[in-house]
């Protein structure tokens, strides 16, 4: 960990007060580094040791490429309130090269990329959103002449880290969908062997990559992955044992037809299509725009966008799951009442993180 932001330039303003100077408050950081501490599933004491990690480091140069993507990742992360989780990310990191948002174009911003890669080998942390086509020698994606499988293989080849984020980048996404004419690959297929994390979603959660991008700020490393590649504090649970409308499933009662009575009082949304009994990802705690929701909670079944192929294998989306694993309401009442006292415990944990994250402090509790 020590020394891993070694050789970064230089800079005289700390990052806190590059935040102070966007009119963050010292009450304000620390919410965000609770937060931080919360969806990483860290104690709430270690705060303290990301606000340090935070003042203390050095502005490390980020690049994020966009190739057969949507840019819903980047909005994701941009479309936030005061004071915005996505401006304090970037005003943590140096990002110098991100298409949808810099100032330079044409061959000048293709220079703040080329300047990244030839200056700070090793050293940088690039971000993938989209997926990459193989076909045809990646002809279909094409970014100052030069192809995405090309720009990949350089940028991600010689970054410190790369992250991946969108179920594009990570799988493939809506591009690898069958027919997948353009032979749509993840950057772990194109670019096999890197140092890779993976964050899928459509889109991901912006404060999971917060998450991440802190992690490393603060361990010097990415977090502890699954097989997939996928952090465990955001992809280690399924969704179905977090859901608020766990309760009612349990309980047996489900919506049948949309605008219902038992869609009308909230009950589970299983025989509705609910993919979140085989989908793995902290959506129900960190939920979206800063905790304000998520799919579930605006009355849609959970569609898998985080798994694999979910636009195969997850469709039709309002076909039920055939089986479900787990507690069922075929179950027995003791099965159920140890079903209910773990499904409770895991809602209070969901609940300490999106409080966090919606700037919630223990004073308004009371
Ligand atoms: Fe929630 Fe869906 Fe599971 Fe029902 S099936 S409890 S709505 S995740
Ligand atoms: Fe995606 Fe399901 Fe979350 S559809 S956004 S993983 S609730």
């Amino acid at each position: 960990m020590k020394g891993i932001f070694e050789g970064f330039p230089e800079d005289s303003v700390s990052p806190f007060e590059r935040l102070q100077k966007r009119g963050v408050s010292r009450r304000d950081f620390m919410k965000f580094c609770t937060a931080m501490a919360a969806v990483l599933a860290l104690p709430e004491t270690f705060a303290g040791k990301i606000a340090e990690a935070i003042e203390k480091a050095k502005k490390p140069s980020l690049v994020w490429l966009e190739f057969q993507d949507c840019a819903g990742n980047t909005e994701a992360l941009l479309r936030a309130t005061k004071p915005t989780i996505g401006e304090i990310v970037l005003d943590i990191l140096s990002v110098d090269y991100h298409e949808t948002i810099m100032a330079p174009a044409g061959k000048q911003a293709e220079k703040s990329l080329d300047d990244v890669v030839n200056n700070q080998k090793g050293k940088y942390i690039a971000v993938v959103e989209g997926s990459i086509p193989l076909k045809d020698n990646g002809v279909y994606c094409c970014i100052g002449g030069r192809s995405a499988i090309e720009i990949a293989k350089r940028v991600c080849g010689n970054a410190m880290a790369t992250i991946a984020v969108g179920t594009c980048a990570t799988y493939g996404g809506l591009p690898a969908a069958k027919p997948n004419p353009t032979g749509a690959v993840s950057v772990k297929e194109a670019v096999p062997g890197i140092t890779l994390l993976n964050l899928p979603g459509c889109p991901v959660n912006a404060e999971n990559i917060t998450a991440t991008v802190v992690h490393f700020l603060t361990f010097g490393s990415l977090p502890a992955a699954d097989s997939l590649g996928r952090p465990l504090f955001a992809y280690g649970e399924r969704i179905h044992d977090h859901c608020e409308r766990r309760a009612h499933y349990d309980a047996g009662q489900f919506v049948r037809q949309w605008g219902d009575e038992g869609h009308r009082k909230g009950w589970c949304l299983y025989e509705m299509g609910c993919k979140g009994p085989e989908t793995f990802k902290n959506c129900p705690a960190v939920k979206y725009n800063e905790g304000t929701s998520w799919p579930v909670q605006a009355g849609h079944g959970c569609i898998g966008c985080s798994q694999p192929n979910f636009w195969d294998d997850m469709s039709p989306f309002y076909r039920r799951l055939p089986k479900v694993p787990g507690f069922g309401i075929e179950t027995t009442a003791d099965k159920i009442g140890a079903g209910v006292a773990a499904v409770a415990a895991a809602g209070v944990a969901a609940h300490r993180i999106a409080r966090a994250i919606q700037g919630k402090g223990k004073e308004e509790d009371k």
